[in-house]
């Protein structure tokens, strides 16, 4: 008997059913090759639910979420609704309950992808930004008070347990060790840098600085650095190459990985995975609902088909993730360019190239 992956499919808004529909399209191209199934339940949440009847994610299907075995996630958001709604209320709400803690965002370079980088290629930009998905900025600690004077004060808190960067950084050291430079025979040393503000959040780093270096000693084969995110900006663009692992708090993460997404050929291509390690993870295109794009066929799906390919790994099929980046790799030399509406394919025919080629 082979072996059946139960996943939920929110496809969500605008664009989101257009790259997902691809993206099934070649997960169930890579099962039928490598002997397993995968069961694809398409879950009615997103905007059209929320104008519908008012629902944002009810608790059954919230209940349902946490019994799949992964979560392939389109897109979420709507021109008509007050932003903010469908986000909190779906993906962050997603996140959060199911304590998908790890927000693995992969930063590479696919051939023939054009770099807005002079002098940058494959080679450089090829690295892997891991950023805390449970807490910071994020958790909604704050408040308004004295509302209507002009003393009115606004506090929106960065609040982390020690539990939470230890086992944020664990994951890290663990994925440096495992998919660092040295371990994929491309550099001489794996290394995991710390992407922080010590220099004004002291006490923020003050705890996760010690415990980068308590958790690190327990992986002397990992190279340790730490470097304040602006800087890290700066080298993101000026040497991309001294990276191997970033591991960053929440809202640092978001920031510096939308950075990450354009040196690697823009959202039309960056995928990530918001991960429980224990638990059920859920895999989406970073690139959000590109209102402009819906229902033309010209989104570029290569970002929903790399997050499928992070899905199938995840669940222990990696030779059928191989298979898919593979694919990918060998489409986009192809490709005019990543950026929709001018990629010398439309949606569709992308996604019939890369299923064609597992
Ligand atoms: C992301 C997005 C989300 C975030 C938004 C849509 C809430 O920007 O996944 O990076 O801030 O995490
Ligand atoms: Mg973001």
């Amino acid at each position: 008997m082979s072996k059946t992956y139960k996943i939920a499919v929110v496809a969500g808004d605008g664009t989101g059913p257009e790259v997902i529909g691809e993206g099934c399209k070649v997960l169930q191209a890579a099962a039928q090759k490598f002997g397993f199934k995968l069961d694809l339940a398409p879950q009615d949440i997103g905007g059209a639910r929320y104008l519908r009847t008012g629902e944002v994610l009810p608790d059954a299907v919230l209940a349902d979420l946490k019994r799949v075995d992964a979560i392939y996630l389109g897109a979420i958001g709507h021109t008509d609704i007050k932003p903010g709604i469908l986000e909190k209320g779906i993906l962050l709400r997603i996140r959060f309950e199911l304590d998908q803690y790890i927000n693995l965002r992969p930063v590479h370079l696919f051939p023939g992808v054009e770099c807005p980088i002079k002098g940058k290629g494959p080679k450089e930009i090829d690295y892997c930004c891991i950023r805390e998905n449970s807490g910071g900025l994020y958790t909604g600690i704050g408040g308004l008070s004295r509302q209507g004077t002009r003393d009115e004060v606004a506090v929106q808190n960065m609040v982390y347990t020690y539990a939470q960067v230890e086992r944020c950084l664990r994951f890290a050291f663990e994925y440096a060790r495992a998919h660092g430079k040295q371990a994929r025979g491309v550099g001489a040393v794996n290394k995991l840098a710390l992407v922080g503000k010590s220099n004004v959040l002291t006490y923020m780093y003050e705890l996760w600085n010690r415990v980068f270096a308590e958790v690190g000693a327990e992986f002397p084969d990992v190279q340790r650095e730490y470097y304040h995110v602006d800087a890290t900006c700066l080298y993101m663009i000026a040497s991309p190459e001294m990276f191997d692992v970033i591991v960053t708090e929440n809202m640092f993460g978001d920031i510096i990985t939308d950075l990450a997404a354009i040196t690697q050929g823009g959202l039309g291509i960056a995928a990530g995975g918001n991960i429980n390690p224990k638990g059920v993870s859920m895999f989406e295109p970073i690139g959000g609902t590109a209102p402009m794009w819906t229902g033309k066929n010209a989104i570029n799906p290569l970002a929903a088909i790399g997050a499928g390919a992070m899905m199938l790994a995840q669940l222990g099929e990696t030779q059928a993730a191989h298979a898919i980046e593979g694919a990918i790799a060998a489409t986009t030399p192809k490709m005019k360019s990543q950026m929709a509406n001018q990629m010398g394919f439309t949606t569709t025919q992308l996604g019939d190239l890369v299923a064609g080629q597992i």
